[in-house]
């Protein structure tokens, strides 16, 4: 490892999982354009987000980090964008009522283009070519020069990401995020589901708080904080020369920030020791994740969290462990032993998707809804055990009606995958699943507020 860090110090290390261009001049050339635009976000945003993950760290907030497996071109509207944010944001307001602490909103969004695969290229029928690796890389279809990488793509991922945070910031500032409204097309989902009559309960002691809140004047219109939101964007930084391009120094600190997103994390397929992606991480001052999956040595991870927050800074550093169903009571204790001996903060997320991707008779990617619920529960009572804070929740969601996850309220089944099947990687919760999930979730947010100081004082009482 570098002992002294730049932008581009990882360029000397071991790296996985980068497209090989044809032509390394056009690569270049795209990569100083890159360098000349403005930043993304900003320094300040990213510290915001920083603090409000140390409150996650402390027990005191919730952190809901979702969106798409992989963002596309094809798929790119100011619909898709809003759905995707009105579900974050209906999911956000339940879980917020059910733990009584802030929810920190994390969209995997604006920036998540690119995809590791598990191998470098596709064989069909004997033709063989570069798998596909995401938008940002090359395309989907299987044709020679489809799948060619091709730098001009992360000029175009550049300004699909402004426009789309340009639109979300619209949205949480805007009067879109307003609780009212929100919550409305909750009771919507409760009324115009036969499982969603399950929540029914919840939905209206919701309302019921926001009417009391209303009359005691809390309403929209007087307190700015019902009618808008903080919303952060992250993605994976996989292809590290567009990161670097857009990392830049915050002229108020003086720290380098990667400014193309607020939160960036490392993949279970590229978090090596010493890797050119934990260099490059280290020396950027934004918050990161750290994917685990079951091959995570529990003394790696202590070793990453050192490399990559040498000050044990709260909020820099998320573990979002993806083990499987029925993997997590085997696997995460360790990791959590391993971290808490070495007194390292970090904040415990979940995400239970990843490691619950099955091949269905019919051929497609799927989840089984129930497999990622397990995967949730297993998580919270692992934590619940070793005495750690279960932190935040990371799922791969859209706010469209498809059909990729098997099961949930709509019971989509492997023989229904086909009838909206859009994804560009892997399968995601639909607008029904993903809101059900919270519910559900709620139920156990709602348990664990039970044991709370004000709980318990409350019962005292
Ligand atoms: C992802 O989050 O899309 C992903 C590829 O995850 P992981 O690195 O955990 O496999
Ligand atoms: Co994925």
């Amino acid at each position: 490892m570098a002992t002294t860090w730049m932008p581009d110090s990882w360029r000397d290390l071991p790296i996985e999982q980068q497209p090989v261009y044809k032509n390394s001049e056009d690569l270049n050339d795209v990569e100083a354009e890159l360098r000349r635009y403005p930043p993304l976000v900003f320094a300040g945003e990213a510290r915001k987000l920083r603090a409000a993950l140390a409150d996650v760290g402390e027990g005191k907030a919730f952190l809901l980090q979702g969106g798409d497996c992989a963002e596309s071109f094809a798929e790119y509207s100011a619909d898709n964008i809003r759905d995707t944010f009105r579900v974050l944001m209906q999911m956000a307001v339940v879980m917020t009522y059910a733990g009584a602490s802030p929810v920190v909103k994390v969209g995997r969004m604006a920036g998540q283009f690119a995809k590791p695969r598990s191998a470098g290229t596709e064989t069909i029928d004997g033709v063989e070519l570069p798998s596909y690796r995401g938008d940002m890389v090359n395309g989907m279809a299987f044709e020679a020069a489809e799948r060619e990488p091709d730098p001009k793509r992360l000029l175009q991922v550049y300004s699909q990401s402004a426009a789309t945070l340009n639109l979300l910031r619209a949205f949480a500032q805007g009067g879109y995020a307003d609780l009212h409204r929100v919550h409305g097309w909750n009771m919507g989902f409760v009324a115009g589901t036969d499982t969603g009559e399950k929540y029914q309960e919840l939905a209206d002691r919701i309302a019921d708080s926001l009417e009391f809140m209303a009359a005691c004047g809390v309403t929209p219109d007087a307190v700015p904080e019902m009618r808008q939101t903080e919303f952060y964007t992250s993605h994976e930084a996989l292809l590290l020369g567009y990161e670097q391009a857009m990392t830049r120094i915050d002229s108020t600190s003086g720290d380098w920030y990667d400014t193309s997103a607020h939160m960036l994390w490392i993949g279970d397929r590229t978090r090596q020791l010493d890797s050119a992606h934990i260099e490059y991480m280290r020396g950027i001052c934004n918050p990161i994740g750290i994917k685990a999956g079951p091959t995570m040595d529990p003394d790696d991870l202590v070793r990453l969290c050192e490399l990559l927050n040498p000050r044990n800074e709260a909020g820099r550093l998320t573990v979002i462990s993806r083990m499987g169903a029925n993997n997590v009571h085997e696997n995460l204790p360790q990791l959590i032993r391993a971290i808490e001996k070495a007194g390292q903060k970090v904040v415990w997320s979940c995400d239970p998707m990843h490691g619950n991707t099955v091949k269905a008779d019919t051929g497609y990617k799927t989840r089984p809804f129930n497999s990622i619920l397990t995967e949730v529960r297993q998580f919270f009572e692992v934590h619940e055990g070793e005495g750690t804070w279960a932190g935040g929740v990371h799922f791969e969601m859209t706010g469209q009606d498809v059909t990729e996850c098997i099961g949930g309220a709509q019971a989509i089944t492997e023989h229904t995958l086909a009838d909206r099947y859009h994804t560009h990687c892997d399968p995601r919760l639909n607008a029904s699943q993903s809101l059900e999930l919270a519910f559900l979730i709620a139920d156990t947010l709602r348990k664990r507020r039970v044991h709370s100081p004000l709980a318990v004082a409350a019962e005292a009482f």
